[in-house]
Parts: structure tokens; C-alpha cells; sequence
């Protein structure tokens, strides 16, 4: 048979868009689950690895685990979670003690947690932060 009538045809087309404007929407909410976690903070300890890893007056940001350490002086460590009290996306990179949001531009002071540009307005909040033998371990005692 040559060809199909073309009424057949506009339904497949119009099906083939249908799919495609569904995966969209599936693909935007499954990103927004990413960026936004339940629990900001960690809910069981987290090994952040080697103490020394975080400069001495400076921060590391540990973004897989969502988490900013401060190193006020050698010894001394503050931890923040990672995660924008705007709309929690992760902070992206740190420069100096100073951290980015990707999404909409907040910055923050890792060293207070401080909001410094918006949207964002709220802190991040603290997280509990310790060494043991030479390792930083965020979180609730075990
Ligand atoms: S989620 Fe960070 S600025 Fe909007």
C-alpha cells in the first residue's frame, strides 16, 4: 500500500508531540528533586575526609555532601550546609570565604553563613562539625 491517508498521519504527529512535551515536565521535576533535599542538614555523620583539607582562615566546600567547613584558626572548624536557603540549590564554588548559588546569584558568608547578596535572605544553617583522628565528621554524634 502506497502511503497512508493523511489522517492517519497528523494523529501519529500529534502523539509524537504529546510524549514529548510530557518528558519535559518529567525531566523539570526530577531536577527540581536534586536541588531540593528534604533535610538540609545531615541526618547521621558524615566523613568529610582529612581535617587539613581546609585551609587554615579559609573554607572548603564539600558539595556532594552538601556541606561548607570554615577553618577560623589551625584546629578550630565551623560547618554550614552547602544548600541556598532560597530555593536549595548547592552552592557551586567558594571564593575566598564568600559562596555562589548557581540558580539565582545568593551569596553567602561561609564563615557566619550569612546571606550577603539575594534573593536569598535566610542563613545557612549550622551543622555540628568534629575531628576525629585527623578527620572532619559533620553531623549528629553517632
Ligand atoms: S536557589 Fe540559590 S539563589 Fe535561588
Amino acid at each position: 500500500m502506497p502511503g497512508q491517508p493523511p489522517a492517519r498521519r497528523t494523529v501519529l504527529k500529534g502523539a509524537a508531540l504529546a510524549g514529548a512535551a510530557g518528558l519535559g515536565v518529567a525531566a523539570c521535576s526530577t531536577e527540581s528533586k536534586v536541588g531540593h533535599a528534604e533535610n538540609p542538614t545531615p541526618t547521621a555523620p558524615v566523613d568529610l575526609g582529612a581535617a587539613d583539607a581546609v585551609p587554615v582562615g579559609g573554607a572548603k566546600l564539600y558539595r556532594e555532601q552538601r556541606l561548607v567547613v570554615h577553618c577560623p584558626a589551625k584546629g578550630q572548624y565551623k560547618a554550614f550546609s552547602a544548600q541556598c536557603t532560597h530555593a536549595g540549590c548547592v552552592l557551586d564554588k567558594l571564593e575566598g570565604t564568600e559562596g555562589n548559588c548557581p540558580c539565582h546569584g545568593s551569596r553567602f558568608d561561609v564563615t557566619t553563613g550569612k546571606a550577603l547578596v539575594g534573593p536569598a535572605t535566610v542563613p545557612l544553617p549550622e551543622v555540628p562539625v568534629r575531628t576525629e583522628d585527623g578527620r572532619l565528621v559533620a553531623g549528629p554524634d553517632a
